[in-house]
């Protein structure tokens, strides 16, 4: 099976048939979030895994009460940071340091730039910049828990404040940010388990282009 072949298989599933997510795959995914590029190389977010049903319970009326908070397998919650510290800062300069062994002046300029450019930003946009590598890692939770043919749901459809407040996230600095949602889809109940994936036309490759741009994703098709 292809990358494309497991792409096409995983859909956005509404409900799932209760069944855990087994330890291998589970931690194959949560891997794959590790390994999501995020921008100065920060990880400025933090993933939360939730198993167990009493809190998954507790949070889904924050969640619109939406089925797969508790009828899927876990959950993990993508919480960003609501502004990156020096000290966060100085972590992440030490990690380069020890890990690829070099002497941590070396990495001085380094660091300054990313002072700068978060003291360049207010802490809303440090939020929200955030917030955009934790929807990068989404995206690499996603693809990955397809490779492992494990179901899963991408989630912003709850309400931030009352998740933070559920999990306790405001005292630690972060915000929810997206919830994932793994398991196994129940293929009676869920209406779009056998239904077609809506795309907009794959893009074909016109030539000759004079100018020198393609233009491979149209919002409105062009008329040919
Ligand atoms: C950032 C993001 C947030 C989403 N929020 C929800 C959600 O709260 N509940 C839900 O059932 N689906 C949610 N979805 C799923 C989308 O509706 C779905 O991915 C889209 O319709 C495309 O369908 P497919 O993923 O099945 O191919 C979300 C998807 C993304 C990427």
């Amino acid at each position: 099976m292809s990358y494309l072949d497991h792409l096409n298989w995983r859909y956005a599933t509404k409900r799932y048939n209760g069944a855990p997510v087994p330890e291998a795959p589970l931690q194959n995914i949560l891997e794959a979030v590790r390994l999501a590029p995020s921008s100065l190389g920060l990880q400025p977010f933090d993933v939360f895994l939730l198993e167990d049903k009493t809190i998954r319970e507790k949070l889904a009326p924050a969640a619109h009460n939406q089925p797969q908070i508790t009828e899927s397998g876990a959950l993990l919650v993508f919480a960003a940071w609501n502004t990156i510290s020096q000290q966060q800062v100085d972590a992440y300069i030490n990690n380069i340091a020890s890990t690829r062994n070099i002497d941590i002046s070396t990495l001085d300029n380094f660091k300054s730039a990313i002072l700068n450019s978060i003291k360049a930003k207010t802490p809303e946009q440090q939020f929200q910049w955030n917030a955009r590598q934790a929807y990068i890692a989404l995206g690499f939770a996603t693809a990955a828990a397809a490779l492992e043919k494990i179901d899963s749901t991408p989630m912003e459809g709850f309400n931030p404040a009352a998740v933070d407040n559920v999990l306790g996230l405001t005292d630690k600095g972060m915000s929810a940010v997206l919830i994932l949602a793994l398991g196994f889809r129940d293929e009676e109940k869920d209406p779009l388990a056998h239904a077609k994936k809506v795309r907009r036309p794959a893009p074909k490759r016109q030539t000759p282009v004079p100018t020198g741009i393609r233009h491979m994703s149209q919002s409105v098709p062009t008329p040919i």
